[in-house]
């Protein structure tokens, strides 16, 4: 499929799975060798992690766990500063190498939040992996160890990624389409 239709918008192919597995492949292969003696704690952030997660996992190699976690949507005042919440994680990741396993990193504003609450546990080191990572828009000081695709600014969806709650089950990667 070149196009896809998803409610108002139309979305035009920008990477294959083929193409997105290849970038999985490498940055799975860095992991099993840097992260060998480490026993990592892998920390999936749902809903648009999923498939990204669970191709990665099958190329992990290495001893290792993996969790799931979820962000509260929940809206506080905007003076908090704190907007959402990490909630789900059983895990005691004291003195453990814990990785976040994300979809995208777009501002970093998510990603910011997450290692801001994790660090509070006080884990022996926080990495981070992130399938897709947008340089361009990068706001926060947030620094992914393992990338595997660097992308443009525009709005995609596919591979985990959705449009107003649409798309995550494609198989490739879209973008949207300029008008
Ligand atoms: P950030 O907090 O600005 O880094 O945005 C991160 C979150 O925004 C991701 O976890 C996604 O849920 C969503 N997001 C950012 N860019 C895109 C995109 O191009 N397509 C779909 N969702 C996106
Ligand atoms: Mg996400």
């Amino acid at each position: 499929m070149k196009t896809v239709k998803i409610k108002d918008k139309e979305f035009e192919l920008f990477l294959t799975q083929e193409e997105i597995e290849a970038a999985i492949d490498a940055v799975a292969e860095k992991m099993n060798a840097e992260l060998a003696d480490k026993d990592p704690l892998f920390v999936c952030v749902l809903n648009g992690s999923f498939i990204y997660a669970s191709e990665l996992m099958k190329r992990i190699s290495i001893p290792s766990e993996i969790s799931f976690v979820k962000m509260s949507s929940y809206k506080g005042t905007k003076s908090t500063g704190k907007l959402k919440e990490i909630y789900g994680l059983e895990e005691d990741i004291k003195g453990r190498t814990v990785v976040i396993v994300e979809d995208i990193v777009d501002t970093g504003y998510t990603m910011n939040l997450i290692l801001d609450q994790l660090m509070d546990d006080e884990p022996k080191e926080l990495l981070v992996t992130t399938l897709l990572l947008k340089p361009d828009v990068l706001k926060y000081s947030v620094h992914p160890d393992y990338v595997a695709l660097e992308i443009p600014n525009d709005f995609i969806v596919g591979y985990g990624l959705d449009y107003d709650g649409y798309g995550r089950n494609l198989p490739n990667i879209y973008k949207l389409k300029q008008s």
